[in-house]
């Protein structure tokens, strides 16, 4: 057997307790977010069966063509994924639940996605998302909160230079005369497109618009426009988002080629781009779906959501200066001989009753030894017990951050402690 230390898979990250103090925060602050927002949690499998992703996402886009993680269940054969996005389940979980029967849904989720992708900074096999769904809801006005939202959590996160990219994809009606006409349009210039848009042609002509193939840049920029086959409700759609957003004063530009990578968005998409972030500067995207609701077997619904990239938020977070937060510790309890051991580890909890974060010193050590660990742990105040206190049912008290130390019996401690924790 090999004793070669094992590493974590590519592109799948530990997140070691120094920064997750950060994601902890992070996620506290999102939780209120939401919450202000009246979206309610939902938590899905990780692993879901691999047609559920086929269906919603679409056979013919990167996803589902090569990203997904895959696996025959050697106990029964079922074909499973490890989720690469979380809408597809959160719809999944409404429609078999029956969350939808009495009144629409705001939903939030959180967690790890898998998409085997290239890994480099920003993009990883393994990462998180924030994702929010809203239900149910037709009009203009969720399409319009929902981007609202996002830009109130970038002012809460005190992230600056990100911009708003918008587009209307409009209905399946339009969407199939443009795709008609833009299938004509490529099969004129075949000799243009390169292998992937090529067999791309008749499957989903519409990602040819996001190839980044300079030599195909032209052909593209002269393509048939949706915009020029919206009907007149989703033109009205459209119009009334935008007039949601001027009224907020939230900065948007529409970018007509942003089509997104998943099969289901019809009407608004969008996309919250900075340029600090290299390639991967997508933080957080999203748009409506109508038709997936239908597609996954539901009575038809509208929805709307996005999805956010932890990791990608985190970085801009960090290059902004964020301080880490650090762990808070209130009592260090510093302890020798077994009776004092006895006696500590009473008093500790006696402390955590009261909800104190209480560190107790395990590993033994001599009394200057625990010190220099009781300081080193931010502490507010350090109990001291050694042979002679313990005897008498005491403590002593230290006050790190300066201060006499006292000695007090075990029933005033609380109350001592409680003092100094004020005075911080
Ligand atoms: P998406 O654009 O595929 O949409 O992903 C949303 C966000 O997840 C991206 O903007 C990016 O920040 C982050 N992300 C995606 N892939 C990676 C990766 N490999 N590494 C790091 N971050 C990544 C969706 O997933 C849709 N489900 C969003 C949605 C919800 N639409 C409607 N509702």
């Amino acid at each position: 057997m090999s004793n070669e230390t094992l590493q974590a898979v590519r592109g799948m990250n530990d997140i070691l307790p120094e920064e997750s103090e950060l994601w902890l925060w992070f996620e506290q602050v999102v939780r209120d977010w939401l919450a202000a927002y009246g979206y309610r949690n939902i938590r899905m499998p990780l692993v879901e069966p691999t047609s559920l992703f086929k269906r919603a996402i679409g056979e013919v886009t990167d996803i589902v063509e090569k990203e997904m993680y895959s696996f025959e269940d050697s106990l029964n054969g079922d074909q499973l994924t490890l989720r690469p996005e979380g809408t597809a389940s959160c719809v999944r979980a409404v429609l078999q639940h029956n969350l939808l029967y009495n009144a629409p849904q705001r939903l939030y989720y959180s967690g790890p996605m898998f998409r085997h992708e290239r890994p480099q900074k920003g993009r990883y096999r393994q990462f998180h998302q924030v994702g929010v769904e809203a239900l149910g809801f037709a009009g203009p006005d969720i399409d319009a909160e929902q981007i609202m939202m996002c830009a109130r959590l970038w002012k809460k996160l005190g992230i600056r230079d990100v911009t708003l990219q918008l587009n209307t994809l409009g209905d399946a009606a339009s969407r199939q005369r443009h795709r008609t006409k833009l299938i004509a349009y490529f099969e004129q210039h075949l000799a243009v497109l390169d292998a992937e848009a090529q067999r791309r042609l008749h499957s989903n002509p519409l990602r040819i618009l996001d190839s980044k193939n300079p030599a195909m840049q032209a052909v593209i920029e002269a393509a048939p426009q949706l915009m020029d086959e919206l009907d007149s409700e989703a033109l009205a759609h459209f119009a009334s988002v935008q007039a949601i957003l001027t009224r907020h004063e939230i900065a948007f530009e529409i970018n007509p080629r942003l089509v997104r990578g998943l099969d289901y968005y019809n009407r608004t998409v969008f996309e919250w781009v900075t340029t600090r972030l290299g390639a991967q500067g997508t933080i957080c995207a999203g748009g409506r779906y109508d038709g997936l609701i239908e597609q996954i077997g539901g009575k038809p619904a509208p929805a709307m959501g996005f999805a956010m990239g932890v990791e990608r938020l985190l970085v801009l977070l960090q290059e902004a200066g964020m301080p880490l937060p650090k762990p808070k510790v209130d009592v260090y309890i510093v302890h020798q001989c077994e009776l004092a051991a006895i006696l500590a580890s009473r008093v500790a909890e006696q402390l955590r009753d009261t909800d104190m974060r209480v560190l107790m010193h395990c590993g033994g050590g001599s009394f200057k030894s625990q010190m220099k660990k009781a300081d080193a742990s931010g502490a507010i105040v350090s109990v001291v017990i050694g042979d002679d206190e313990a005897l008498a049912n005491e403590v002593s008290v230290k006050p790190m951050r300066g201060g006499e130390q006292i000695r007090v019996c075990v029933q005033e401690l609380t109350a001592t402690i409680n003092k100094f924790i004020l005075q911080e």
